[in-house]
């Protein structure tokens, strides 16, 4: 049996602990709060901030595993991949050179440009301020400014949606010069987003379902942004808007990336390449990659994954992904967030909930909730996610919504997720961006 250590706390390391477990692992979890779902799967876990990693060293060296998954974008970009590797540790994670692909905005947007991977919107780099003016008179009303660093989703600014014009958008973009000496200015891209995640070994690229996740907080598309607050994925591993072309041009994109960064930094990507992509009149463009597993994407492809998944990592590693065939089942699946009350301004943070007879057939991943000896606590973050995996979407939309229900506690969960009334308007959208 393979003893695998396992970086990360949330509903996303939850679902990768589960799969691994299945494949066969012993799970050793190193996490900043005790997951209840997490608890229940590992051998051993400790806790300790994501950021000392003497703590993680020293745990890692008493299990000794035989690899680690490290899920969160934040230790990744920190080093803890090369950190590992220094003990001899090789990870499902990308080395932090490579890393960059996720944690700098302009890093990526140079490597397409360089290297003549097609996929970029316009858009340019600024170290001051001047040129800005100019720039965003070229772009006119369709542009976005974004902060060069992880900000949890948070550094990005759409014209129209946060920023009502030129000179905000120049007051942002200083703001973000101020913060980290370097800003990204772009094109305002219109379509469909949808993320489409890939395991890469360095050289091969293998693309999972594509995913449509939902970043604002209410129903309808409204309110603040969020970690995401829930997905879908399709049986036939599109989405209902898009065409195999599409998929097919995303998943190539995704493969020149991974050999562009090899040849930009001489190190191979091994870990999990996770493309936000946006599919417009003008064919497939590129919002920004990630370094690790979505959250929630995870949950819609892990549990429906039939290869083992030890034996990919394992793949990863070694630079045999090509090798190994790799297949998901052919079900659609449905993932919806409890949130606290207030998420993400104001949440209601230490209250308790209980959670109800979960109906069969559902999958439940705890995300930021803290297990107790009085129960379930929520946090500031997403508490809990369930899964409906079906013939269809909207079959797999009821199961989660039942599950959903069955929570008591200062809570909401957005209703329309997966729901065709949603799923209808996004299709007709494209249809008309299309022509
Ligand atoms: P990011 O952190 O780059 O994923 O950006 C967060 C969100 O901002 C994305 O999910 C998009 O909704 C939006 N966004 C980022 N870049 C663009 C763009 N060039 N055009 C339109 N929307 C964008
Ligand atoms: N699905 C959003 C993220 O994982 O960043």
């Amino acid at each position: 049996m393979k003893k695998v250590l396992l970086v990360g706390n949330g509903a996303r390391e939850h679902v990768i602990a589960e799969t691994l477990k299945r494949s066969g692992a012993r799970i050793y979890t190193f996490g900043k709060a005790r997951n209840p779902g997490l608890l229940g799967l590992s051998e051993e876990y400790e806790t300790g901030s994501l950021k000392d990693f003497d703590a993680l060293r020293s745990f890692t060296r008493s299990v000794d595993p035989d690899f680690a998954v490290i899920g969160p974008d934040d230790p990744i970009a920190d080093g803890a991949a090369d950190m590992l590797l220094e003990m001899d540790i090789k990870s499902v994670a990308p080395l932090k050179t490579v890393a960059r692909l996720e944690s700098s905005k302009s890093f990526t947007r140079d490597l397409l440009e360089k290297h003549g991977i097609k996929g970029n919107p316009l858009f340019k780099v600024f170290y001051e301020e001047a040129g800005m003016k100019e720039f965003l008179n070229e772009l006119g009303d369709f542009f976005v400014v974004k902060a060069d660093g992880l900000m949890g989703g948070k550094g990005v600014k759409v014209a129209g949606d946060h920023l009502s014009g030129h000179s905000e958008a120049i007051a942002y973009a200083k703001e973000c010069l101020a913060a980290g000496g370097r800003v990204v200015i772009e094109e305002k891209l219109v379509g469909q987003e949808f993320s489409l995640m890939s395991f890469c070994d360095g050289k091969n690229t293998i693309e999972m379902p594509a995913v449509q996740d939902h970043k604002r907080a209410y129903d309808g598309d409204k309110g603040p942004n969020t970690g995401g607050m829930g997905s879908y994925s399709d049986a036939d591993h599109l989405l209902p808007f898009l065409n195999e072309n599409d998929i097919a041009e995303a998943s190539v994109l995704t493969q020149e990336v991974a050999a562009a960064l090899l040849e930009e930094t001489g190190s191979m990507f091994k870990g999990i390449m996770y493309g936000g992509f946006i599919a417009t009149a003008n064919g497939i463009r590129l919002i920004e990659y990630n370094a690790r597993f979505g959250d929630p994407e995870a949950m819609n492809v892990l549990p429906i994954l039939k290869t083992n998944f030890v034996e990919i990592c394992e793949a990863i590693i070694n630079g045999d992904l090509d090798k190994l065939p790799v297949e998901f089942e052919n079900r659609a699946t449905v993932c919806k967030y409890i949130v606290p009350e207030g998420y993400p301004e104001n949440s209601a943070a230490g209250e308790r909930i209980e959670i109800g007879r979960v109906p069969e057939g559902v999958k439940m991943y705890y995300a930021s909730v803290d297990a107790s000896d009085e129960g379930i606590r929520l946090s500031n973050s997403r508490a809990v996610a369930f899964v409906g995996i079906g013939e269809t979407v909207t079959e797999a939309e009821k199961i989660a919504a039942s599950a959903c229900d069955s929570v008591r506690g200062p809570v909401f969960y957005r209703k329309d997720i997966g729901t065709s009334d949603l799923i209808d308007q996004r299709i007709a959208m494209m249809k008309s961006i299309r022509g």
